[in-house]
C-alpha cells in the first residue's frame, strides 16, 4: 500500500490508525470499493461505535478555511476544534503542504484518527481554466467535457482537493439569473448528459485512486428557477415540472456515482430546499437510495431564520438534519446546538448516527483512511502542462458558438478572415482583459496564463506582415466616451474591425442578476460608432449569458459568442476567426429579443392559444389578438436553443422511422425501442461538425407535453461531400412523462420525431403510439 507521507511524525500517526483499523482495512481490500460496498458500511458501523456524540457531530460540521465565498459569518478558530475532532470538512484551502498541516491535526491528534475531507469550488478547471460550463454545454461534446473535468481533478488533488463542489446541473430557463453561467443551460436531457459527463471526469473509475476528486451535485434542487431570475429567491413549481425537468439531471449526476450532493438556498413550494424532507428524505433517499451525504449550501441552514420557518439556530439546525442535511455548511448551527439537542431528546441520536454514517461512508470509499495525505512530493502546479493547455484551446474553440456570418452587401461572408488581411483594428474592454477570460469561479486559476485575444492576434499579425491596431474604446462600468474617438480612428484605417465586447465576469454568476441584458450601455454605444464606419465588423462576445441582440443581429455582419473561453481565450479566437478551425458550437439556452421575453425556453408547453404565426407586429383583428403573446414582440428566441452556425454547409435528410406504429404496453414493459435515422451530408467547402439533434412531441396524452423535446444528439464531424448516416433509438427512457397518476410511463400518443439543426427546425416523422 502507498502510503502519501512523505515525515515521520505523519507515518507514525498512520501506523496507528493502521492498527486501530486493521481488520476491518483487510476485509475493504478484499472487497474494493464503493458507497454499495457492504464491507464500507461495516467499517464505518464499528467505527461509529467507537465514537463519542460530540465527534460523531464533529462529522457533519464543515468550515472555510480560506477565502469566504458568501457573507462573512464563518470564521472561527477551526484549528482547536479539529484535534477534539469537531470538523469533518475543510474547504477553500489549496496547496499539499497546507491541506496536509490540516489533515496532521485531525489524523495526529483527535482522538480517533479520523480524516478530513478537502473541499473547493473546482468549476471548470483548476489551474488550467476551461470554458465557463455554459460555455462547456455549448460544446454538445459530453466526452470532451469529461476529459477537461478529468484534468480539473487530476490537477486539483494533487494539490489535497479531494472534492469538488461541481457539477452545477441545475436548469436555469432564465437568462437573467447570473449563474446560468455555470450550468449545461435550459435542457434536461442534455443537462443529464453533461452531468454524467462531470462526475465521471471528477470521480474517474475508482474512488480511491489518488486522483479522484468527488463531486457533488448541486445545486438541490429547483435553485435555477428562481422568481425573476433573482439569485436565492422563492422558487415555485408542480412536482411535474420539477420531476420532469429539474431533476433529472441530478438523477443522472447521482447514476453515475456523483457520492455528494448540496442543498440550495431557495425555498421550493414554501419549504426552504435546505430543510426539504420531501426533496432530501422521499426523493433522494427513499426513492433513489442515494447513499453519500448531503452539504447544506453556504449558511443555507442559519438562513432558514431568514426564510421564517425558524426562529431560532436550534430550530434551523433540528429542521435540516431531520430533513436530510447531513453536512452544515459554514453555518455553525449544528456545531453549535446539536449536542445540547440531542441531550435533550429533541433529536433522536440515530439521526446524527445515521448523517455521520453518511459521511463516513463517502471518506472510507475514497480511501481517505488509508490514504490522508497529499503527495508533497508532487510540486504545485506552477506552470501549466502543455496536454492540458491543449484541452483548454480545444475546448474553447469547441464552444464557440457562429451567430451570425454576412456581408452588408450580401456577397462572401465576412469569416472566416482572409490569412493575409493586411489590417485589423481590434477594439473593446475584452480584447485584453486575461481576468475576464476566466469566468466566474476561477479555483487556481489565474490571470497571468491566459493568452488574450490581443496577444494572440498581435502574433498572427506579425506571423503574417499584416499591421494590428488596437484600442479599448471604452472601460467597464464607465459612461466616458473619452476613449471612442481613438477606437473610431483606427477603424477607419482598417479593413476589418474586430470588436472585444461583453459583461465584465464579476456580472455573472452568483449574486450577478441582472434585469438588463443588452451589452453594457457604453459598449453598445461604442458598437454603434464603430459600425456607423461603414467599415467590416466581427462582434466578438464574451459573457457567461444569453444577451438581447436585436441590434447586433440587424447591424454587425458577423457575430461570435465566445463565452469565457479560459486559459486559452486568444488562440481559440484568433484560430476560429482564421479558419484553422470550423466552430461547431451550438446554442444551451434561448437568446431573448427583449428581457420581458424572460424566462425563455424551446421545450415550452403549447397552451391552448398558440401564437402560430411569430407575430411581431401588433394585432388588427381579433383573431391575432386574443392569442398567446405579446403585443409588441415576437414569441420566439432571436437565437434558439441548438441554433449554431457554421463555416461550411450541412442538408440533413427528412427522418426515417423503423416502424410507424408502436406499442406503449412494449415501450413500458420491454427494452423495446424505435430507430429513427437520417443522412447529414457536409455540403459546403470546408470541413466541420455538426450536431445532429433529435426532438418529440407527444400529443394526445393524459397531461399536456412541451411543443418539443431533446431527446438525442450527436455531433458529426464532416469533411466537404462527406454524409453519415446517424441513428438514434426512443424507448422507455425517452419516451416515458410523468403522468396524469404522477406514473413516469409511455402513453398511447401522437408521437412527431425531428431530426435537425436546431430546435425550431427539422421535418418531422410522424410514429403513433398505441396502447
Ligand atoms: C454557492 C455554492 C458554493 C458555495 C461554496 C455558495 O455561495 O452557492 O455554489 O459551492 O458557496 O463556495
Amino acid at each position: 500500500m502507498k502510503l502519501y507521507c512523505r515525515n515521520w511524525s505523519f507515518c507514525s500517526c498512520f501506523v496507528s490508525l493502521l492498527l486501530l483499523l486493521s481488520p476491518m482495512l483487510l476485509l475493504a481490500q478484499s472487497a474494493g470499493s464503493g458507497l454499495n460496498n457492504p464491507k464500507i458500511d461495516e467499517r464505518v458501523n464499528a467505527l461509529l461505535k467507537q465514537m463519542t456524540l460530540e465527534e460523531k457531530i464533529g462529522q457533519l460540521v464543515q468550515y472555510s478555511a480560506g477565502d469566504a465565498t458568501g457573507p462573512e459569518k464563518a470564521r472561527i478558530a477551526y484549528k482547536a476544534r479539529l484535534s477534539k475532532g469537531q470538523i469533518g470538512s475543510l474547504y477553500n484551502l489549496t496547496g499539499a503542504r497546507e491541506v496536509n498541516a490540516m489533515q496532521k491535526i485531525a489524523v495526529d491528534e483527535s482522538r480517533l484518527h479520523v480524516p478530513l475531507i478537502f473541499a473547493l469550488d473546482v468549476i471548470h478547471g483548476y489551474r488550467t481554466t476551461f470554458p465557463v460550463p455554459l460555455g462547456l454545454s455549448a460544446t454538445w461534446n459530453p466526452a470532451l467535457v469529461e476529459k477537461d473535468s478529468r484534468i480539473a481533478a487530476e490537477e486539483a488533488t494533487s494539490e489535497g482537493i479531494r472534492w469538488t463542489l461541481s457539477p452545477m446541473v441545475d436548469i436555469a430557463r432564465d437568462a437573467r439569473w447570473g449563474r446560468i453561467t455555470e450550468g449545461a443551460g435550459e435542457d434536461p436531457y442534455l443537462g443529464a448528459a453533461m452531468a454524467r459527463a462531470y462526475v465521471r471526469g471528477y470521480q474517474g473509475a475508482n474512488l480511491t485512486d489518488a486522483s479522484s476528486m468527488v463531486a457533488c451535485v448541486k445545486h438541490y434542487v429547483g435553485y435555477g428557477a428562481a422568481e425573476g431570475g433573482r439569485d436565492y429567491n422563492t422558487t415555485d413549481m408542480s412536482e411535474r415540472a420539477l420531476r420532469q425537468v429539474y431533476l433529472p439531471p441530478f438523477k443522472a449526476a447521482l447514476d453515475a456515482g456523483a457520492a455528494t450532493l448540496m442543498s440550495a438556498f431557495n425555498s421550493l413550494q414554501y419549504v426552504p430546499a435546505s430543510a426539504n424532507r420531501f426533496t432530501l428524505t422521499e426523493i433522494l433517499r427513499d426513492e433513489w437510495g442515494f447513499r453519500g451525504f448531503v452539504v447544506s449550501d453556504w449558511a443555507a441552514i442559519t438562513e432558514l431564520i431568514e426564510h421564517g420557518i425558524a426562529n431560532d439556530e436550534a430550530t434551523a439546525a433540528r429542521k435540516s438534519l431531520a430533513a436530510g442535511v447531513d453536512m452544515d455548511m459554514v453555518s455553525g448551527a449544528y456545531a453549535n446546538t446539536l449536542l445540547d439537542q440531542v441531550r435533550g431528546g429533541k433529536i433522536p441520536e440515530s439521526v446524527v448516527d445515521e448523517a455521520a454514517r453518511r459521511i463516513l461512508r463517502v471518506k472510507f470509499a475514497m480511501g481517505l483512511f488509508e490514504h490522508p495525505y497529499a503527495d508533497e512530493s508532487k510540486s504545485p502546479i506552477t506552470t501549466l502542462d502543455p496536454e492540458h493547455v491543449a484541452a483548454a484551446r480545444t475546448s474553447a474553440e469547441e464552444s464557440f458558438v457562429l451567430l451570425k456570418n454576412e456581408t452588408s452587401t450580401g456577397g462572401k461572408s465576412l469569416l472566416p478572415l482572409a490569412s493575409n488581411v493586411r489590417t485589423i483594428a481590434l477594439i473593446g474592454p475584452m480584447a485584453d482583459s486575461a481576468a475576464d477570460m476566466l469566468g466566474s469561479w476561477s479555483a487556481a486559476g489565474q490571470a497571468k496564463d491566459v493568452i488574450t485575444l490581443r496577444a494572440s492576434l498581435s502574433d498572427r499579425m506579425k506571423e503574417s506582415g499584416g499591421k494590428l491596431l488596437y484600442a479599448k474604446g471604452t472601460e467597464f462600468g464607465s459612461p466616458s466616451d473619452a476613449g471612442f474617438a481613438e477606437a473610431l480612428s483606427i477603424a477607419q484605417q482598417s479593413d476589418v474591425v474586430l470588436m472585444a465586447l461583453g459583461e465584465p465576469a464579476s456580472d455573472t454568476g452568483e449574486a450577478g442578476s441582472r434585469t438588463r441584458l443588452g451589452l453594457p450601455e457604453n459598449q453598445e454605444k461604442l458598437l454603434h460608432a464603430v459600425v456607423a464606419t461603414g467599415k467590416p465588423v466581427v462582434l466578438i462576445l464574451f459573457d457567461g449569458r444569453p444577451l438581447t441582440l436585436v441590434w447586433e443581429a440587424a447591424n454587425v455582419p458577423a457575430i461570435l459568442e465566445a463565452w469565457y473561453p479560459g486559459v486559452q481565450a486568444g488562440p481559440a479566437v484568433v484560430r476560429t476567426l482564421f479558419g484553422d478551425v470550423n466552430p461547431s458550437g451550438r446554442l444551451t439556452a434561448s437568446f431573448p429579443r427583449t428581457v420581458g421575453q424572460e424566462p425563455l425556453y424551446y421545450n415550452a408547453l403549447n397552451t391552448g392559444r398558440p401564437a402560430t404565426v411569430d407575430l411581431s407586429s401588433p394585432p388588427t383583428n381579433t383573431v391575432e389578438k386574443y392569442l398567446s403573446r405579446y403585443l409588441d414582440e415576437t414569441n420566439s428566441a432571436l437565437y434558439p436553443f441548438g441554433f449554431g452556425l457554421s463555416y461550411t454547409k450541412f442538408q440533413l435528410s427528412p427522418p426515417t422511422v423503423s416502424t410507424q406504429s408502436a406499442s406503449a404496453k412494449a415501450l413500458n414493459d420491454s427494452a423495446a425501442k424505435l430507430t429513427v435515422a437520417a443522412d447529414v451530408k457536409n455540403i459546403g467547402g470546408r470541413a466541420g461538425a455538426e450536431v445532429v439533434e433529435l426532438y418529440i412531441q407527444e400529443r394526445g396524452t393524459s397531461v399536456a407535453r412541451p411543443v418539443r423535446e431533446l431527446k438525442g444528439f450527436r455531433k458529426v464531424t464532416l469533411a466537404p461531400g462527406e454524409s453519415q448516416r446517424v441513428e438514434f433509438t426512443l424507448g422507455r427512457d425517452e419516451l416515458a412523462f410523468w403522468n396524469i397518476d404522477m406514473k413516469n410511463v409511455v402513453e398511447p400518443c401522437d408521437l412527431t420525431i425531428w431530426i435537425a439543426p436546431s430546435s425550431v427546425e427539422g421535418s418531422p416523422a410522424e410514429v403513433t403510439i398505441e396502447p
